[in-house]
């Protein structure tokens, strides 16, 4: 049966990029967005993920609200470092008009468990900001640990620093009580991290092939990834591109080949100065079943064209305007 895939976004412009990938990959069926906060707030992501499905002609995606800040906290705040990234829209001040759709009713919560209860090992979940949503879904519904098919999250970093602090990856250090709670579960997890996402890197040179495709998808795509693509010349200079973060958690979710494995039972730090780190849970070490997997390794050249090939299919069969 066809993959029931859902993402879990704070959409953001590598976010924007999951979507797009998603709806280019005839293997998995896109059943739902669950919003989340961290490089925009709950709402403005939830605006975008509307507006993006809209625009990339797929406005039967479902998009449902997940919670809007960290499980400790009582509220949110976007990052000045987030804006500088993403822009204040989240998607590099690109302007594309308003969805006239709303989310759904059901909590994003629900719509987790129930896709899990009808759809069982057929779902595969991918969280590409913090781990919020799906640490409550765990906590209202315990049973989806072994009933899902497997979680496929971008976050954390296990053999290179953090991208927040020398431990934090971002995601993981918007709620690392959330990304813990996940990690210990027992649910079968691959963490697609900065040891990887770092080394699929876009340039320019791509996304003027988007602009080429001379429709709204396209110049959309390109001017929303240029705008990453100066942010990191700043953040990061001297990588030669921008970090394809969350599509290649997708790209693994759909092609586990992608990337190279080690696997381990896995701990978020959740007290004192290393608070966000991801690291192996020393309780669990000599345990032979081990729940998770953390890419180490990763065939960028294959990914980058299945990246390129699967958007741009996305982008020119969108309006032609
Ligand atoms: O550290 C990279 C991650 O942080 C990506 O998911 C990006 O979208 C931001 O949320
Ligand atoms: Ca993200």
């Amino acid at each position: 049966m066809t993959q029931k895939l859902i993402l879990d976004l704070d959409t953001g412009i590598d976010d924007a990029l999951a979507i797009s990938y998603a709806l280019g990959s005839p293997e998995v069926d896109l059943i739902g967005i669950v919003g989340t906060y961290g490089n925009v707030l709950l709402q403005q992501g939830i605006r975008n993920d509307l507006a993006i499905t809209d625009l990339l002609g797929h406005p039967e995606v479902k998009v449902y609200q997940g919670l809007p800040h960290a499980l400790k906290k009582d509220s949110f705040e976007v990052q000045p470092v987030s804006a500088f990234i993403h822009g204040q829209n989240g998607i590099g001040e690109t302007v594309i008009p308003d969805s006239d759709r709303e989310p759904e009713n059901e909590s994003g919560i629900d719509f987790i468990i129930d896709a899990v209860k009808t759809y069982g090992k057929d779902v595969v979940y991918v969280p590409t900001g913090p781990q919020t949503n799906l640490a409550a879904a765990i906590r209202k519904a315990p049973e989806i640990i072994g009933q899902i098919g497997k979680v496929v999250l971008m976050g954390g970093a296990l053999t290179v620093p953090g991208n927040v602090s020398a431990w934090a990856e971002a995601n993981i250090s918007q709620d690392p009580d959330a990304a813990d709670e996940v990690f210990r579960s027992g649910i079968p997890a691959t963490m697609v991290g900065l040891d990887v996402t770092l080394q699929t890197l876009l340039t320019r040179k791509e996304t003027e092939q988007w602009r080429q495709l001379g429709n709204a998808a396209g110049r959309f795509l390109a001017d929303m990834t240029d705008f990453y693509i100066k942010a990191y010349e700043t953040t990061a200079p001297g990588l030669g591109g921008c970090g394809l973060h969350d599509p290649l958690a997708v790209g693994v979710a759909i092609d586990p080949t992608l990337v190279a494995t080690l696997p381990i039972n896995m701990q978020t730090d959740v007290e004192g100065a290393t608070r966000g780190r991801t690291i192996g849970d020393p309780d669990k070490l000599n345990d032979p079943r081990k729940t998770m997997q953390v890419a180490v390794g990763v065939d960028a050249p294959r990914f980058l064209s299945e990246f390129m090939t699967r958007i741009t299919n996305v982008a020119r069969s969108a309006k032609a305007e």
